[in-house]
């Protein structure tokens, strides 16, 4: 792909139209709607490539979560998904972030995470949380992040909790 055009659609149904090639919809705010999109997305990469099992890439906040999708409009397949799980208190826990490897260092990733803030910063959250595995800590510092704490395993992986005020 040559071009990747962004787009933010916040419904959930958006109005039909046609975009230039190479456009990516970020499709922020659907529940429902989207998350078969986004977890096909999740059962690439995180089972798929990183061998986390099915049943616990799959949890019970998937239900209320707000999911976020990066959708190539060239195909209308996902390509990249984050979701945001109210924690309580004003956090939101940021997770299952992942852009599908084709489609990786284009800026989709990019693209979700100021998705994600602007989503966060929208429904009035004062701060954010989220368990990065330790390779892609330096990519959350791009977005203001901050790493706390011991490193833990999460499905066999080292991770750090990072956080970071909305604003
Ligand atoms: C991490 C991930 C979401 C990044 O997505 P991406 O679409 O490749 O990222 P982008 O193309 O938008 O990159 C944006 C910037 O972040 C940088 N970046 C990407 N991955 C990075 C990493 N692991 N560490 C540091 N910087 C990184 C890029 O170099 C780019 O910087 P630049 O604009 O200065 O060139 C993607 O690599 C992925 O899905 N990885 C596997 C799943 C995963 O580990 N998810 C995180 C779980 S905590």
């Amino acid at each position: 792909m040559s071009k990747v055009t962004f787009f933010t659609e916040r419904t959930e149904t958006p109005p039909a139209q046609t975009y230039p090639p190479g456009t990516i919809v970020i499709r922020a705010g659907g529940r429902a709607v989207d998350i078969q999109k986004s977890l096909q997305v999740r059962e690439a990469v995180f089972v798929g490539e990183q061998n986390v099992p099915l049943e616990l890439e799959r949890d019970e906040y998937d239900a209320d979560a707000l999911h976020i999708l990066a959708i190539d409009t060239d195909t209308n397949e996902p390509v990249g998904t984050a979701r945001i799980v109210d924690k309580g208190n004003g956090v939101a826990k940021i997770g299952r972030v992942a852009v599908l490897s084709a489609f990786r260092g284009m800026g989709v990733g990019d693209a979700l995470m100021n998705a994600v803030i602007e989503t966060a910063r929208t429904l009035k959250f004062a701060a954010m949380v989220l368990d990065a595995q330790l390779p892609v800590i330096a990519f959350y510092e791009r977005f203001g992040f901050v790493a706390e704490g011991e490193i833990f395993l999460d499905a066999g992986i080292e991770h750090r909790r990072m956080t970071r005020p909305v604003r």
